[in-house]
């Protein structure tokens, strides 16, 4: 009989890439997906540990699981991911329901594990790092699919360790796939009708520089323009750090590189940034952004901040807000600081009160709801090139695709542009997404 099973992802694109292959993986072994975790046989997390708000969330939906275990005691259930990873046997101890633990190097053995816990009905831990030999060998691979727009992972792991930061605890040191091997799966989605690709993995610009004779990131990028078939190129996330001029000068040269980039600044203050590790100043900075700027007049910038930072001051959040106000971000996603175990911040003493770190929170936003809203209402009226990407929620006849700047634009047209560039007359701007009328040349 076939078995079903049920996957719920959170976190980033990293977790969206492993849960594809968690996917894939599973349909090999006679699985098959299912929308509801009442109707499966397995229930799998795919969890984020960036902040404390994403750990405990985990804990909140395997808890919505239990009822279901206890009409079905054959249902497996299984976590994945960074909270697996940071978690490990602790997990098992805490949730005596729970069937398996796999960590962020161990996607590949959930079949083994499963299997194991149908057959000998024991629990499962996986949460060991692998050597960078074999999690070269291990990267993931593209399972089939017919979207328009792919994630392709150019490197995992991170070397940073920016002060307030756990992934480098959850995702191990840095590795980076070969360049051959990136730009084969970029040409076979090519080949499956992909028109856009996004480049991925915790800080692309740094891409290459540990493995001996592998070509810079900027590089990588002037390879894939040259693959056909492929329209539009993006990635993301980049250090400002690692951000070198040849990739400035990418947005300049390369027609196919969309003109936004994301370029987490997570604070405008010089002794925040430098307590956090990042390693640039405000300034230097403020510069990229100008270079960025001249290369290409058209970009949009987007950015991770960081409130409530420990030992943050009113002065550091102002030159925060007036950094903000200099780039111009079209959109910022703000976090407020929060403690993760094993990173050098946990140490520092966080003294400001709930209440101090959520009024500038606030007022971070406000700003930005402001700046946004200036910014994408200036769409209005113009004509701008869309990827149709597929059918709308909104039904019938109704098509969506993106702009360059990555924003979202619904209109009417045929399924049969799919897949195609069109000319979309931009008639109505909303909070996230845009409403246009379908331009024929
Ligand atoms: N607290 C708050 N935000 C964090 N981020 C990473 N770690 C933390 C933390 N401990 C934010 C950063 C990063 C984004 C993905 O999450 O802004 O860029
Ligand atoms: Fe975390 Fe910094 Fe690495 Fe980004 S660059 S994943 S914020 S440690």
């Amino acid at each position: 009989m076939e078995k079903r099973f049920y996957l719920e992802t959170f976190g980033c694109q990293m977790n969206v890439v492993d849960s594809e292959r968690i996917v894939a993986l599973l349909e090999g072994v006679g699985y098959r997906q299912v929308a509801h975790a009442a109707d499966a046989d397995l229930v799998l997390l795919n969890t984020c540990s960036i902040r404390d708000k994403a750990e405990r969330k985990v804990y909140g939906h395997l808890g919505r699981f239990k009822p279901i275990k206890d009409e079905n005691p054959s249902l497996i259930i299984g976590v994945g991911g960074c909270v697996a990873q940071q978690e490990g046997q602790r997990l098992l101890d805490k949730i005596p329901y729970l069937d398996l633990v796999f960590g962020t190097h161990n996607v590949h053995k959930l079949p083994e594990m499963v299997r194991d816990v149908e057959e000998n009905r024991v629990r499962c831990l996986e949460t060991e790092f692998l050597d960078r030999e074999t999690r070269l060998r291990l990267f993931p691979e593209r399972s089939e699919g017919d979207t328009i727009s792919r994630f392709v992972t150019v490197m995992q792991g991170c070397d940073n360790f920016c002060s307030y930061c756990i992934v480098p605890y959850v995702r191990g040191r840095e590795v980076s796939r070969p360049s051959g091997q990136i730009l084969d799966e970029v040409r076979r989605l090519a080949e499956q009708g992909v028109r856009e690709v996004t480049l991925i993995g915790q800080n692309v610009n740094s891409y290459g520089r540990k493995e001996p004779g592998e070509i810079p990131f900027a590089q990588l990028l002037n390879k894939v323009h040259e693959i056909a078939g492929i329209e539009r190129i993006r990635f993301t996330t980049s250090h400002p750090k690692d951000l070198s001029d040849e990739l400035i000068g990418c947005f300049g040269s390369l027609e196919k590189l969309c003109w936004h980039l994301h370029l987490p600044v997570q604070s405008g203050s010089d002794t925040i940034l430098h307590k956090m590790n990042r390693g640039y100043t405000r300034q230097q900075y403020l510069g990229i952004v100008q270079r960025l700027k001249e290369a290409c007049p058209q970009i949009r910038i987007t950015s991770d901040i960081i409130v409530g930072f420990p030992g943050e001051t009113e002065q550091d959040f102002d030159d925060t807000l007036s950094l903000m106000k200099e780039v111009d971000y079209a959109d910022v996603f703000s976090f407020l600081y929060s403690s993760r175990p094993e990173t050098a911040a946990a140490k520092l003493s966080d003294t400001l009160t709930k209440a101090v770190k959520q009024e500038r929170f606030d007022r971070l936003i406000a700003l930005q709801t402001e700046t946004s809203a200036r910014i994408w209402a200036s769409d209005q009226g113009k004509v701008l090139p869309v990827l149709v990407e597929g059918e709308s929620r909104q039904g019938a006849g109704q098509l969506f695709g993106r702009t360059t700047w990555n924003r979202i634009v619904n209109f009417t047209g045929d399924r049969k542009l799919i897949g195609t560039i069109v000319p979309v007359r931009i008639s109505r701007v909303y909070k996230n997404s845009h409403l246009g009328d379908l331009k024929i040349a």
